[in-house]
């Protein structure tokens, strides 16, 4: 295959292949004096197996550019293109298979659905996938086994411990096989040990070749992962620091 994107490390063997790219991107909420651009000129690439972390300070834009690389929102203008394909031209159902098959979602509060069993929580997503129910069963036990919670598949939610939850939330992102998991604070409501428990998962994944991107506030997590991009006031201000750089930028 051939790399259709420019090979930003020239010692690698891998040919890269761009996942997402956004092109000039504007997001605008409201009109007149109640206008708020929430992004402004937004241009970034991120190559196929990236492990990439989103910072910037509360109100800087992270979680608008989420939910428009996660399909779950479109710009105002400019340009998407998720694996090549041009997101902002298509019609609402074929953007939410496209969500469906390609990403995985992770959040913060980790949305599970209270009355139903992990299992039947990571099963969900198969549903909706048309998954026959024995095939959903055994892909979402594989996906449970892989977050350490075999012990656990018959719990419900508010059995569980807020780490377990959240690996929970991990399976279900991972059972339709996404080429791209979107994390927003995924540890923000996490104590530290079950912080590295979580992190220590989406490094496995990445490794496994799954492209992940991460909103956080901190530098301790942000420094786990390969590349941050930083934004400001709707623009990303650094799009390419090294964990290594991250000191300077978060001092300065
Ligand atoms: N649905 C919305 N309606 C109006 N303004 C919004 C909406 N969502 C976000 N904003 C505004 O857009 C800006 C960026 O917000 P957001 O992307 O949530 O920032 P971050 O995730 O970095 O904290 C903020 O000024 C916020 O108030
Ligand atoms: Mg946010």
């Amino acid at each position: 295959m051939i790399a259709s994107s420019p090979v930003r490390d020239s010692h690698s063997p891998i040919p890269q292949k761009t996942i997402i790219r956004l092109e000039n991107i504007f997001k605008i909420y409201g009109v007149g004096e109640t206008e708020v651009r929430a992004l402004s000129e937004v241009n970034l690439i991120i190559e196929e197996g990236e492990y990439c972390s989103i910072m910037g300070p509360s109100g800087s834009g992270k979680s608008t550019a989420m939910n428009i690389i996660g399909c779950l929102d479109r710009p105002s203008s400019g340009h998407y293109y998720l694996d090549s394909l041009d997101v902002a031209q298509m019609e609402d159902n074929e953007l939410a298979h496209i969500r469906n098959k390609k990403i995985g979602f992770v959040f913060q509060q980790f949305h599970l659905l209270q009355q139903l069993t992990a299992l039947e929580n990571v099963m969900l997503p198969m549903v909706y996938a048309g998954i026959p129910n024995s095939e959903r069963r055994e892909r979402a036990t594989e996906a449970l086994i892989k977050v350490g919670l075999e012990n656990r598949l018959n719990n419900k939610p508010n059995q569980l411990s807020g780490g377990q939850q959240q690996r929970v939330a991990i399976a279900r992102s991972i059972v339709n096989r996404p080429v791209l998991i979107l994390a927003d604070e995924p540890t923000g409501a996490l104590d530290s040990r079950t912080t590295q428990e979580v992190l220590d998962i989406f490094t496995e994944l990445n490794a496994s070749g799954i492209t992940v991107i991460m909103v956080t506030h901190e530098p301790e997590v942000a420094r786990q992962t390969r590349r941050i991009v930083w934004f400001r006031d709707g623009q990303v201000v650094h799009s390419n620091l090294t964990p290594a750089d991250l000191n300077q930028v978060a001092t300065s």
